[in-house]
């Protein structure tokens, strides 16, 4: 078995955590996902949905991976020895090759941006020209594939010259100044002509815009944004020490995360309201509204350059982490050698993440339910795999897992105060979460 170190500090291990949520599914899926779910209140959904269910889902991911510092197979192998609970983990590895699939050909196109504003090709048009320009990127096969293997090549390059905690060191003086720059661009937004319009969108619920589909997403987008149900914080906390306060660590994570996608939102909803872009333009929305942005600010060549630099590095460690799932896998239970494992990720990605990034062009007629390829896996991801992986995280850590692992891991071993984290997470795992999701999936498919 690889040698198993362990994060130096506690502020490394929420580092890297953070750095796995906070990612394009904050800046770019969120905005779009309100955009076209009313605003409010999907977004209200959105917010309760982490109060009771994505904290205490990451919570439980803490406890498997901290308990057993293993990987999910090899900890359920060990919380529950002799049961076939471990036979999940290949559900996470699925659900984490689709999700990069489609995860990193958005990658693919932050890089294009990038060098769109490098070259000075981004400040300088109307918004019908911002339209017509990301048309043209997505329906390039050459372009759209090109930029998605670049990206990949980079992410599994520092994953093989072991340059991860390299980045993720960069990563930590990158965050703060993201958030910082999203403050400045909400500023910038708000001062918008008609931005009270867009905040108006995005902060008042108006229940007749939500549809239970919205709900679906919304909880999606929180699992999705957290990172959680396909135990990729399973294999992050496998390495966290053992006087860390895991509560604490699972709300920062949590807080932070949240936090930078309402900014995305604020930054985003005023712009799409005064440059008159449809909020309900999906996955091309903040491509479409931003280069607008930088437009109207005094310096606005820099700032483009700065933003999309610093989303790409949220991204890449978002990828990372993504990747690291199978890749642990893969070495803890199949033995391979880490050159190899990674080999064996990367080919499967690539193949995907070309399917996906050409979704919008060669393959474009391929469709179900009027979603092309991409589409289908950017849903299936989320409120498939991860919402039904973090439904079995929830029933697991709530009604299977023997208590005395909980309470130890949450008061680690009696160390820590035991406070009322502990009955409202159980509370949380054994009622709300379970119930809610599934009368979500009994509304879907037309039994109620
Ligand atoms: N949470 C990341 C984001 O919001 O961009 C995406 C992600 C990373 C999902 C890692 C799942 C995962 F395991």
């Amino acid at each position: 078995m690889a040698k198993r170190g362990g994060f130096a500090t506690r502020m490394g291990a929420i580092a890297a955590a953070v750095g796995s949520a906070v990612g394009l599914g904050n800046i770019w899926r969120f905005p779009y996902e309100a955009g076209v779910n009313g605003g409010g209140a999907f977004i209200l959904v959105y917010i309760c949905c982490i109060l009771v269910m994505g904290i205490p889902v990451i919570l439980s991911e803490f406890i498997i991976g901290r308990s057993t510092h293993s990987n999910m197979k090899a900890a359920l192998k060990r919380l529950s020895p002799g049961k076939k609970y471990y036979l999940f983990t290949y559900l996470c590895i699925l659900g984490s090759f689709i999700v990069i699939g489609f995860y990193s050909v958005v990658c693919g196109w932050i890089i294009e941006y990038l060098y769109q504003a490098a070259v000075g090709h981004l400040i300088g048009h109307t918004p019908d020209e911002y339209n017509s320009m990301f048309t043209s990127l997505v329906t390039s096969p050459e372009r759209c594939v090109g930029w998605t293997v670049l990206f990949l090549i980079l992410n599994f390059l520092v994953m093989s010259r072991g340059i991860e905690k390299g980045i993720e060191r960069v990563a930590r003086i990158m965050m703060p100044l993201l958030f910082v720059i999203l403050i400045v661009f909400c500023i910038n937004s708000l001062l918008l002509p008609g931005a009270g319009k867009g905040l108006k969108f995005l902060f008042y619920p108006d229940f007749s815009a939500l549809t239970m589909r919205g709900v679906l997403d919304a909880f999606g987008q929180a699992f999705l944004s957290l990172s959680i149900g396909i135990s990729c914080l399973v294999t992050y906390s496998s390495y966290f020490k053992d006087d860390t306060s895991l509560s604490k660590d699972a709300t920062t994570v949590a807080v932070l995360d949240t936090m930078v996608a309402i900014l995305s939102g604020v930054m985003i909803f005023p712009a799409v309201f005064s440059f008159g872009v449809e909020p309900t333009a999906g996955p091309r929305l903040i491509f479409e509204v931003l280069p607008s942005i930088f437009q109207q600010m005094s310096g606005g060549y820099f700032w483009a350059l700065l933003f999309f630099l610093l989303v790409f590095f949220a991204s890449l460690t978002s990828t990372i982490s993504l990747s690291e799932i199978p890749i642990t896998f893969l070495i803890e239970e199949h033995k391979m050698s880490r050159p190899r494992a990674i080999a064996w990720t990367a080919m499967f990605t690539f193949v995907l993440a070309t399917v996906a990034a050409l979704s919008f062009n060669v393959l474009d007629d391929i469709k179900l339910w009027g979603k092309n390829i991409f589409d289908m896996m950017d849903y299936a991801a989320s409120n498939i795999f991860m919402l039904l992986g973090g439904l079995f995280t929830a029933v697991y850590v709530g009604w299977i897992l023997d208590r005395k692992v909980v309470h130890d891991q949450l008061t680690n071993g009696g160390r820590l105060k035991g406070t009322i984290v502990e009955p409202y997470l159980i509370f949380c795992l054994r009622y709300i979460a379970p119930v809610s999701i599934f009368f979500i999936f009994l509304y879907l498919s037309g039994i109620i």
